[in-house]
């Protein structure tokens, strides 16, 4: 049996970590085995994507790309293939669309990005995209961190969002308003999940 995979999306400051953390507990709530993880993660990429998160850019958004790319395909294979071959649904903080789309508004063709990842990378069955202006969410950074870093500038994360935002079809990556309370956002995208996650043919009204 394959389990399900939901991911989060969403520019800094959204508030992705905190509904992956309120949803995978309502999952586990509900008697099903959810398992969270979250790019970029612990590998060596990762840990060179941290660095530059830290030091400021200073590789080309090409390889900046290939390092996300590396660091998903460590996380693939060790944790994302895994889980679903258990059954669990898994519960991505970040995942390929991230690449697509702010690596995208750096120059590096989105077409392209998306193809390297879809080779190396098995596609969610559903993708939340948790939408807020560029502003709300550099506010919400500082006050919870006091600054913002490179990779949170105004122009960038406007341009991310209206990318992340041509890619809802309202069916595989759906667009949830996250200006919201906390509370609030996860009761709404919570409904979504529980209703897709249900297994196919158990729905009300059956012929
Ligand atoms: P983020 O989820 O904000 O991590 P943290 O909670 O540790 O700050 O991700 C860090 C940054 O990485 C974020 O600005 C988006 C960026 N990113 C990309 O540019 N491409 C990608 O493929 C991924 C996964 C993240």
């Amino acid at each position: 049996m394959r389990g399900r995979f939901i991911v989060f999306e969403g520019i800094d400051g959204c508030g992705k970590s905190t509904q992956a953390r309120l949803l995978t507990a309502a999952l586990i709530e509900r008697g099903l085995a959810a398992a969270t993880f979250r790019e970029p993660g612990d590998t060596e990429y990762g840990r060179e994507l941290r660095r530059i998160f830290v030091e400021g850019r200073d590789v080309s958004p090409r390889e900046e790309m290939r390092l996300f790319l590396e660091d998903r395909r460590i996380d693939v294979r060790s944790n994302i293939l895994p889980a679903l071959a258990a059954g669990k649904v898994v519960i991505m903080d970040r995942y390929y669309l991230s690449s697509v789309v702010y690596q995208g508004a750096l120059g590096v063709d989105p077409v392209e990005i998306l193809a390297a990842n879809e080779a190396i990378a098995p596609p969610p069955d559903l993708t939340l995209l948790l939408d807020i202006p560029a502003d709300v969410a550099r506010q919400r950074i500082r006050a919870a961190r006091g600054a913002t870093n490179t990779f949170e500038e105004r122009d960038y994360l406007d341009g991310v969002r209206a990318r992340y935002l041509s890619y809802c079809d309202g069916e595989s990556i759906v667009r949830i308003d996250a200006t919201a309370a906390p509370e609030a956002v996860h009761e709404e995208l919570l409904r979504l999940v529980v209703d897709r996650i249900q297994p196919r043919g158990s729905s009300a009204g059956g012929e």
